[in-house]
């Protein structure tokens, strides 16, 4: 099935910032979409996101020229091309750009052609996107944030997300009952607390804490105001983000004005699990602070999910430096840090293949298109991050999971917290 045309135009993000959609046309009149995301806590070894940097116009941000590229550029060399192999068109892609990191085209405008072909070619063949892109049938578990932080919350904390994990949930529609049930708890938790004030860029409540446990101690009371047990039903999940605290060789919690060598921080951040229910941490370190990440790994990987997302950034070099050293047991999966779905998949299958633990992940800036709920299902990655349970952002990641859940019938599984099993990770005090 031939792709005959190739249009973009400037859209907004969920922070009201512009972005890139592309629109590919086949030869049957079959239209895709490809609507791109965008982070505020980016890893250095990111794809480059091509913005116009013209402070006169949407504060440097707009996305001009990468449409100009997709339109001028990537249309003509792309046209005739079969829109059902998608990995000669991202193949395609990415000799046309000829950077190690998309920064010629932009990985906004090359992530916009592959998302909006492969959607084309999924409504081509008459199928859901998900069995399109793969055979997967299992339905991921969600971490699904509380409270934002970080650069989510402009820096009102130095923690990025607070999320919850729903351990003993027996089928995706539970983890998200338990996630409204803890989400509107923590609402009342905030509110007598006097510290209701809103939501950060990902919907979590806005942080009005004055020390990084106290958001521990808001968050086990919101899950046993729920109804729940910490560390038995529901467990806790953190995105520390440690790139960002990282400066001058050392990590800093601004909010207590303290400072850690790499050691002392990795410390800090065992010291965490063993005093909180925690099953998962993101970033505990940052994204060049190997060494770091081996002395977390030794210590806490056998009964924590540790997941590297600036570390890895999507990309499979990094993945496989990773998996030699053995630095964590996850990746984050995120497609515009790497800029294409075959790459995105490739890197899925690779975490996989070493039996680590692929977590697929919305963005900060996020559009209200669902490629990612597709996206883990066709992979059986088994674990998806979107942020928290407002914002219709993000409800359009969980909702369409429903809807899979709904169309795939007897054929979806579901084995919520026995993924981290599957890695080998024992969670103490998990009844799954
Ligand atoms: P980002 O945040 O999209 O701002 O990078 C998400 C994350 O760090 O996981
Ligand atoms: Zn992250």
């Amino acid at each position: 099935m031939k792709l005959t045309a190739l249009d973009a135009l400037q859209i907004f993000d969920s922070r009201g910032h512009p972005t890139i959609e592309v629109i590919a046309t086949l030869e049957d009149g079959t239209v895709g979409r490809g609507l791109v995301p965008s982070g505020a806590s980016t890893g250095s070894h990111e794809a480059w996101e091509l913005r116009d940097r013209d402070p006169r116009r949407f504060q440097g941000r707009s996305v001009f020229k990468a449409i100009g590229h997709v339109t001028d550029e990537i249309a003509p060399a792309l046209a005739g091309h079969d829109a059902f192999d998608q990995a000669a068109i991202d193949a395609a892609l990415i000799a046309l750009d000829g950077t190690p990191n998309k920064s010629r085209l932009g990985a906004n405008a090359i992530l916009g052609v592959s998302l909006a072909v492969a959607q084309a070619a999924a409504r081509a063949r008459c199928l859901p996107l998900h069995a399109s892109l793969g055979s997967g049938t299992l339905l991921p578990l969600p971490e699904i944030q509380i409270f934002g932080g970080g650069k989510h919350a402009q820096g009102r904390i130095d923690i990025q997300d607070f999320m919850i994990v729903a351990l003993t949930a027996t089928s995706y529609a539970e983890t998200l009952e338990v996630a409204a049930n803890v989400f509107h708890a923590a609402a009342e938790v905030m509110r007598d607390r006097g510290k209701l004030a809103g939501v950060a860029d990902e919907g979590g409540y806005w942080p009005l804490f004055d020390r990084n446990e106290e958001v521990f101690d808001a968050l086990l009371a919101s899950i046993e105001r729920a109804g729940y047990t910490p560390g038995r039903e529901v467990g806790l999940s953190l995105d520390i983000a440690a790139t960002d605290l990282h400066r001058d060789g050392f990590y800093r919690l601004g909010l207590e004005g303290r400072r850690f060598s790499s050691e002392d921080f990795a410390a800090l951040m065992i010291d965490w699990v063993d005093r909180y229910p925690i099953v998962s941490i993101e970033d505990p370190m940052s994204e060049d602070d190997w060494e770091g990440w081996r002395l977390v790994r030794d210590a806490i990987g056998h009964r924590c999910q540790l997941i590297g997302d600036d570390l890895f950034t999507t990309h499979l070099d990094r993945i496989e430096r990773g998996i030699a050293a053995g630095v964590a047991n996850a990746v984050l999966i995120k497609l515009n840090q790497i800029g294409t779905v075959t790459e995105t998949l490739a890197a899925i299958r690779r975490t996989q293949a070493a039996g680590w633990l692929p977590v697929v992940s919305a963005r900060s800036g996020e559009t209200e298109d669902a490629f990612i709920a597709h996206l883990a299902v066709a992979t059986d990655a088994g674990q998806l991050k979107v942020g928290s349970f407002s914002r219709s952002e993000r409800l359009a990641k969980w909702n369409e999971v429903l809807r899979i859940e709904r169309d795939l019938g007897p054929r979806a599984r579901f084995i919520g917290a026995g993924i981290f099993e599957t890695a080998g990770i024992r969670l103490p005090g998990a009844t799954v």
